[in-house]
């Protein structure tokens, strides 16, 4: 059965972050390193695209509380599990259902020069883009 993004992700916003956290290999890893490849300087600004829940941020404002971060995310659903999770924050999110191909092909035709991947979990990769 094919969902419409939105609807797939409202359906399951309630335990989305436990489900991430205890059931998806590599995600006690994945987020810290992810995090650990962001910017340190205080007011980085940082484009999370598909923020979901806040839990790249989570991690990312423990290396960088004064980062400035724009998430964005299509599921209202989400966002607002967000803004609770992060009630003191600043969140601008964005996530694509892309493949990792395309999802290097579309940071190549958004300008970025260079697209690597770094590391995968299985499903879950880590791009490098470079301006
Ligand atoms: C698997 S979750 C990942 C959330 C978060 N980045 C994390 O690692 O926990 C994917 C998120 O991307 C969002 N999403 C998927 N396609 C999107 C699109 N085209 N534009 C904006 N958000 C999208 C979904 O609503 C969902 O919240």
């Amino acid at each position: 059965m094919l969902e419409k993004m939105d609807d797939f992700f409202t359906a399951r916003v309630d335990g989305y972050d436990e489900h991430m956290r205890n059931t998806i290999e590599g995600a006690s890893s994945f987020y810290k390193y992810t995090a650990s490849l962001l910017p340190e300087k205080s007011g980085a600004k940082v484009l999370d695209l598909g923020c979901g829940t806040g839990l790249e941020l989570e991690e990312y404002f423990l290396v960088n509380p004064f980062a400035k971060i724009t998430g964005i995310d299509l599921t209202e659903a989400m966002l607002k599990a967000l803004k609770e999770n992060l009630a003191d924050g600043e969140f601008y999110h964005y996530d694509t259902p892309l493949t990792v191909e395309h999802e290097k092909e579309t940071l190549l035709a958004a300008g970025f020069t260079k697209v690597e991947e770094l590391g995968d979990w299985e499903s879950t990769h880590t791009l490098k883009a470079v301006k």
